[in-house]
């Protein structure tokens, strides 16, 4: 997909199709208004039809128009002006995007009215474009036998029209975006794996690809169960026990800047099947436990994005991968075992496993002397009661690496909500027989499992995001949502370039 940005007015654009839009009551925008001018009232005319009623995500195709340049116009709906923002500007470009893939066309020109807002400058207008239309573009990594219906013939998209100031920041921004969505589907197409494909070692064999693809600036380091046992990963063997598929704990390091300057150090929970272990879950979606491996895949796509860019930033990433599984050898309840950092853990639940793995992993990250540290996981059912699917919850030990995560969400669209973190909490995960226990009762549980991850985390500037909520939707639209590439993305060309 080629995106390029323009500057003539949309009428006089050349493309397959020009892609303008309209608000319900009739009303035009500046670009619109010229078309309709342009085309001796096509436009209004379709409008006071009522063939074409301007509501939100509606498009119509009209071909061959006169007096303009391109051999199409799409029409598409934007709702009501009064209540025009950025929410139904992304519907309105996903139904454009939705229409034209129905078609054979192979260019189009975009010139829909832009939304208002604060942090959508010329550079994330750009960006969020090119992410929208990649997005729109996807198709599941299904493995059905029957032949596949013909993918989508657009692979060029103009935006536009821009004043000669604006168009260098757009033009980065289609960059960066057309980057994120080539991450991103190497996230989704990951997390919609079967969970009898998507293994440990296949996690790791991903890992090498990349290190394939971007030989000269990633390295990755593989360790298996008893690469594991020496390291002293007491908490993440545990977590594998009852598995007949071995562990694999991964470590990507990407060096685009000199070699004295700290990383950043991301770190995602790799579980490629959580059945809860001798806790075990309940039937009902157990299915969609294939996608507790999406802190993983971020992890590999933010990996992916920031070698694919170049940024001139040192980034580690580091992904305990294994799958949680019962079984005559499996981890009990009550069992006590001692993590990587010397602290011993009473395993109350064999469900939450997924701080098990990470806290060996954060203990890990401490030989970098990292500048920040950032782990994914869909750690907690708990966090989707608090958030919903809307909002990745995001806690840590530094209030403004928090908030600069929270912020790369606002910009991106990845939107993150930040929940407290104080010692309060950490009481919750007391024991009787070990320094503490990993689970820390119903109350609050998103924040007491991100407790458990600092206590391993003093001395760290550490942030950690609970992906539970965004990282999939299930019922109808099953399927991995691409959340959170684009926060991340975002805040390692920030922290490249500030
Ligand atoms: N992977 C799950 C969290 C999860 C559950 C994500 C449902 C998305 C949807 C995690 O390993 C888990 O099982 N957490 C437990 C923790 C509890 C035992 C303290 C949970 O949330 O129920
Ligand atoms: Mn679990
Ligand atoms: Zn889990």
């Amino acid at each position: 997909m080629r995106f390029e940005a323009f500057s003539r007015r949309a009428a006089e654009q050349r493309s397959d199709c020009l892609v303008i839009g309209a608000f319900e009551r009739a009303e035009l925008g500046p670009e619109a208004q010229a078309v309709d001018r342009a085309t001796r009232g096509r436009v209004r005319a379709l409008l006071a039809r009522g063939d074409f009623s301007g509501r939100a995500g509606e498009t119509l195709l009209l071909v061959d128009p006169t007096g303009i340049r391109s051999a199409r116009l799409l029409l598409v709906g934007l709702g009501a002006r009064a209540q025009y923002n950025r929410r139904s500007w992304r519907r309105a470009l996903g139904a454009a995007v939705s229409a034209l893939a129905r078609t054979r066309v192979t260019s189009a020109a975009v010139a829909l009215e832009r939304p208002g807002g604060r942090e959508l400058d010329d550079y994330y207008f750009g960006r969020s474009v090119a992410e929208i239309t990649g997005s729109t573009l996807y198709r599941i990594n299904d493995l059905k036998s029957a032949r596949k219906p013909r993918p989508p013939a657009l692979a060029r998209l103009q935006l536009g029209p821009f004043d000669a100031r604006a168009l260098a920041a757009v033009r980065r921004g289609l960059v960066a975006g057309a980057a994120v969505t080539e991450s991103a589907r190497l996230l989704r197409n990951l997390g919609n794996l079967p969970p009898n494909v998507c293994t440990p070692r296949y996690l790791a064999a991903q890992a090498r690809e990349l290190e394939r693809t971007y030989r000269r600036r990633l390295r990755v380091r593989v360790f298996d169960a008893a690469g594991a046992r020496r390291l002293k990963m007491g908490c993440f063997l545990a977590v594998t026990r009852g598995s007949e598929e071995p562990p694999r704990f991964i470590v990507l390091e990407y060096r685009g800047a000199r070699a004295n300057r700290a990383p950043v150090v991301l770190v995602g929970k790799g579980v490629t099947f959580d059945t809860g272990g001798i806790s075990l879950k309940d039937p009902g979606a157990m299915d969609e436990m294939k996608f507790d491996m999406c802190g993983a895949a971020t992890v590999l796509a933010a990996l992916d994005f920031a070698a694919r860019s170049e940024l001139r930033l040192n980034v580690v990433g580091l992904i305990p991968a294994v799958e949680n599984m019962p079984d005559g050898r499996a981890t009990k309840p009550g069992d006590i075992v001692t993590s990587a950092a010397g602290l011993t853990v009473e395993i109350l639940n064999t469900d939450a496993e997924g701080r098990l793995i990470l806290c060996d992993a954060l203990n890990y990250a401490r030989r970098y002397d990292p500048e920040v540290v950032v782990d994914f996981a869909t750690l907690t059912g708990a966090c989707v009661i608090a958030l919903g699917n809307h909002f990745s919850g995001v806690m840590g030990n530094d209030d403004a690496l928090v908030r600069e995560l929270v912020e790369c969400g606002t910009r991106t669209d990845d939107r993150a909500w930040q929940l407290p973190l104080t010692e309060d909490y950490a009481d919750q995960l007391r024991s009787n027989f070990a320094d503490f226990a990993n689970i820390g009762g119903r109350e609050g549980g998103a924040i007491t499992a991100a407790a458990f991850l600092g206590k391993f985390t003093q001395g760290l500037r550490w942030a950690h995001m609970d992906i539970a909520g965004t990282a999939w939707t299930g019922g109808a639209a099953k399927g991995a949502s691409g959340r959170p590439i684009s926060l991340v993305a975002d805040f390692l060309s920030r922290r490249a370039s500030g």
